[in-house]
């Protein structure tokens, strides 16, 4: 190693010249994100050791239409928790230069965050693959299900049926949205260039869509601080936090 720290490289991170230049070559790009991207809004990855009350709790064991039946006021209150943190996050310039790129070349961008920041950093057309946190929706409602009641600390039930109101995300052990699936897998296959950022690999079918850009002769960039199980299915890894790596791997005007 030779020069002075403090003076900046062209090349932060290793690999950040090939990434720069296969983005810059690209016409057009398949982009999928996971909870790292917001991890610096301060709102925890997925597998993150919950804080606080809720340090007892594995998200995995919360997250599945039998703990909500089993425990609907528990899994209810960890929702709206849930749903605290992230209305008081804020997207940061990961999310922000990802709306520059959409805007100097087509972009599909596939999130299986539930946040809503990538719409709030200003990208249009987000594939939510896992639904969003603010969406309700029944279980196994009457198909007239309208208005709903809580009872104090229990979530709410429709007014008609009793069936309980949900979490409109996706569960472990359900199935993705189809339309949602479908238009990923589809911008997948035909995209110049897959970058994948801040996810673990580790649930599929999501993981599976970066291997199936490649499949479709399409590099693959990785951007994750961690080594991950996708690292295997990349051309270039990035060991860089999505906040302070992203901006600096295409132009953040609008080109
Ligand atoms: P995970 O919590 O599994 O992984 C987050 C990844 O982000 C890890 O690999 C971290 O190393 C990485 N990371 C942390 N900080 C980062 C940063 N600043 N910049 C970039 N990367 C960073 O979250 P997901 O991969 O999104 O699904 O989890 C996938 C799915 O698992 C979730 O959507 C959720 C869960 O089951 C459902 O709820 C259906």
């Amino acid at each position: 190693m030779s020069g002075d720290p403090l003076v900046p490289t062209s090349e932060p991170w290793p690999g950040m010249g090939e990434a720069r230049r296969l983005i810059a070559n690209a016409r057009s790009v398949f982009v999928l994100t996971g909870a790292g991207i917001s991890a610096e809004s301060g709102v925890p990855t997925f597998r993150d050791a919950l804080t606080g009350l809720w340090a007892q709790f594995d998200p995995e064991e919360l997250a599945s239409e039998e703990a909500y039946r089993r425990q609907p006021a528990l899994v209810w209150e960890w929702y709206l928790h849930r749903r605290e943190l992230v209305a008081e996050a804020r997207p940061n310039p990961a999310h922000y230069a990802l709306v520059a790129l959409a805007a100097q070349k087509p972009v599909t961008l596939v999130t299986q965050n539930v946040d809503g920041l990538h719409q709030r950093a200003g990208s249009q057309h987000v594939i939510e693959l896992h639904g969003n946190l603010f969406a309700n929706k029944w279980l196994n409602g009457c198909g007239r299900c309208d208005e709903a009641t809580a009872l104090p600390g229990n979530p709410p039930r429709c007014n008609l049926c009793g069936a309980l109101m949900r979490p409109g995300v996706v569960w472990f052990g359900e199935d993705l949205p189809r339309v949602a699936r479908f238009r990923a897998e589809h911008a997948a296959e035909s995209a110049d260039l897959c970058l994948v950022v801040g996810t673990s690999g580790l649930v599929y079918p999501a993981a599976g869509l970066p291997g199936l850009a490649r499949e479709h002769g399409a590099p693959v960039i990785v951007v994750n601080p961690q080594p991950s199980v996708l690292d295997q299915t990349a051309d270039v890894v990035l060991q860089a936090a999505a906040g302070a790596c992203l901006p600096l791997l295409w132009p953040q005007s609008a080109g």
